[in-house]
Formats: structure tokens, sequence, C-alpha cells
């Protein structure tokens, strides 16, 4: 089992950018945003599901894994305690409490969440005598590839958009040329690398939440994938491409060096649902109720609206990656220059239609 002790090395590295940064997640997570609007009918059901079968327990244990500090976390909770008071009051039934847990990596700014908590309780905790639906927030930091929770305390598992990263760069990485991520030069051992990695944590993942959760518990995720089985393909390895050349550009011109890119890889893999499916059915604590998958557009809503080759395009993809990733391994002062390359290697190659990555989306059944 992963220790929460051994995870500084992806902390140390993976940090969405704070609330108060220009490039910050808070300010650039709008195609996160999206992908919970696509979930929130799965949601739904889901809840649904839980209110017809057993119903809910008088202290209904909540997780949301890989919260982040943006304003998505307190939409997410929002939309789960609207669909539990709804499905209550539908059935005539006394809303449980609701001890809601946010998880994130342990330098995660849980305290711009906090703060905009009493603003959150006082919209949803109006005082009522018997306390049913008052919700109840804490923090639980750590990796969620490990044990995060007591034993069969859980109830609900929700996770957004968080599941691609990995738990480390996968070991023995080392050649992969001028790469960033899986590239078209990539050999296939750091296809497999990548591929074993993911395998590894995603079982932990299924593992630690197993041990956590009532049978009979529910988890709905979502995460970054691929549409086809070639690796390189998919949107994402293209755009962490043009990522890469970006970086070789500044090498050129002495602004990083070369040596750092050979040595410089990132702890993401976005899988093939196949692959997905295959993990949760071998590692076999879960059944699989729903598997979907959809197009997530970087610059538009849901369908892009025009083909064009817009210099704001390439800068509004640039901040979205920037927010998500600082690749501080090459000096804080470079990402200007960085992102600025990457803007600009978007507006020459990608367009909005193009600019976009593909979202898996399941619900499972602790069995
Ligand atoms: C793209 S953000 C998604 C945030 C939020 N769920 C949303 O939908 O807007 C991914 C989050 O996953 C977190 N994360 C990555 N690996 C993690 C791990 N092993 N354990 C806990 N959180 C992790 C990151 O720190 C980051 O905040």
């Amino acid at each position: 089992m992963a220790s929460n002790d051994s995870v500084s090395m992806l902390s140390d590295f993976l940090h969405m950018n704070s609330s108060d940064q220009e490039f910050s997640y808070a300010n650039n997570s709008s195609v996160q945003e999206y992908v919970i609007t696509k979930v929130q009918s799965i949601l739904k059901e889901t809840i649904k599901e839980i209110a017809n079968l057993d119903g809910f327990p008088a202290c209904f244990n909540i997780a949301d894994l890989g919260c982040s500090s943006g304003p998505n976390i307190l939409s997410v909770i929002s939309n789960i305690i609207d669909e539990i008071r709804e499905v209550c009051k539908q059935k005539k039934r006394k809303a449980p409490q609701l001890q809601i847990c946010l998880n994130d990596l342990f330098g995660n700014d849980f305290n711009s969440i906090f703060k905009s908590l009493p603003m959150f309780y006082a919209k949803y905790n109006i005082a009522k005598e018997d306390n049913g639906g008052r919700c109840f927030i804490s923090a639980v930091p750590g990796s969620f590839y490990g044990r995060l929770f007591i034993t069969t305390s859980m109830h609900f598992f929700y996770s957004s958009s968080s599941l691609h990263w990995l738990s480390q760069v996968p070991k023995g990485l080392e050649n992969n040329e001028l790469n960033i991520y899986m590239a078209k030069t990539s050999s296939p051992t750091v296809f497999e690398l990548y591929r074993k990695q993911f395998q590894k944590d995603f079982t932990m993942f299924l593992e630690s939440r197993s041990s956590e959760i009532i049978n009979g518990g529910h988890m709905v995720l979502t995460l970054a994938g691929r549409r086809t089985v070639d690796p390189c393909s998919n949107d994402i390895s293209i755009l962490l491409s043009l990522l890469a050349n970006s970086l070789v550009d500044m090498a050129a011109e002495g602004l990083v060096r070369e040596s750092e890119i050979h040595s410089f890889n990132l702890p993401m893999y976005t899988p093939y649902i196949d692959e997905v499916t295959d993990i949760i059915h071998r590692q076999g604590s879960f059944s699989l109720d729903v598997v979907e998958s959809f197009d997530v557009y970087f610059d538009q809503r849901d369908a892009p609206m025009k083909v064009s080759d817009e210099p704001s395009h390439g800068k509004k993809v640039a901040s979205i990656i920037r927010a998500g990733f600082e690749l501080t391994n090459f000096g804080t002062s470079a990402m200007d220059m960085l992102f600025s390359k990457f803007a600009k290697y978007v507006d020459k190659y990608m367009s909005p239609a193009k600019t976009k990555h593909f979202s898996i989306v399941i619900s499972l059944t602790k069995i």
C-alpha cells in the first residue's frame, strides 16, 4: 500500500496555481467546469439510486478527491447537496446530515477554500431544528493513491479531472529523448512504463477506496483519457509535444539546458477506456454501472464554433495548461517565455476545433 508519507515527489512537482496568481487554477478551470456540468446527470442518477435502494444513513459521508482550490469545488458540493435534498423532499424523508471531506495533495491551497465557507454555510446551513441536510465540510490532505479515511466509513466518492495524474513519473523513463510525455518519437518502452504506472496507481486507488467505502457505496469518477489505443494519437499528447517543442527552442536559445529536458517527464497518463475498465474488473471490488466519454474543447463550450487561428486561442490554451502545471523544474522565471512560445505554437498548429481533450466518466458500486 502506498503511504501518504511517500508522495512528496509528486507534491513538489504538481500544484495547481493558487488563487492569488494570474495563472491561477481558480481563473483557468473552465475546462474542468465543463466536465463537471457534463457529469451532473450521472451524479443525479447515482444519488437517486442510493435513495431508492437503501436510502441515506443519518450521516452521509462524502469525499471529493483531488478537489483543488478553484470555484469548481463548491459548485460540485452544491450539486451533490441540492440533489440529495431534492430526492429526500420527493420521497418525503428527512435529509441526512452531510460530512463532506475535501481531499487534495498536502500542498493544495485549502485556505482559499476555507475562506469561502462562511458564505457557503450561510446559504446551505440555514438553522434547522432537526439538523436535516446540514453539511459539515473538512479537509483531508494526502494522496488518493493510499488510505485517506477510516475503514468502511465512507458512502460516496467523487473525483473530477484528477485521476490521470500519476503518483510519480514512471521509473526508468530516462530515455525519452526531448519529449516530456508519450510522443511519436518515444520508444515502446516509454509507452509501456507509462501504462504500467497507471495500472499500478489506479489499482492502488481502487484498493484504498474499497477499504474505506461501505458495501453498496458509490463512486463517480472522471479523468482525461484517449479515444484510441495509440498512446500518442490523442489530443493531450499532441498539445504536450508542442510544449516540449517550446522547451527545445528555449534550449537552443540557451535559456534552459537540454539535459534538463532529457530528465523531465510529466507524471500523467491519459488511458484508453478499455484500460480503465480492465483494471476495474481485475481489481474486483466494484461493479461498473456507467462508462461514458466526451470531448472537451479548451476554447469553446459544446462544439467548435469557428475554425480560425486567432492569437487569443493559443494564449487561452497556454493559460489553462499553465494553471494546471507550472514546470518549476525549469525555474519560475522561464515560465513566461515558455508559455508565450507554447501559445504561438498552438496558434500555428491548432485551432479551437482541434484543441480538445477526451474525458472518461465512470460510475461504480462497491460489491
Ligand atoms: C485538474 S485539477 C481538478 C480539480 C477539481 N477536481 C476540478 O474538477 O476542478 C486536478 C487536482 O488533482 C490533484 N491531485 C493529483 N494527484 C493527486 C493525488 N495523488 N492525490 C490527491 N490529489 C491529487 C491535483 O493536486 C489537482 O488539484
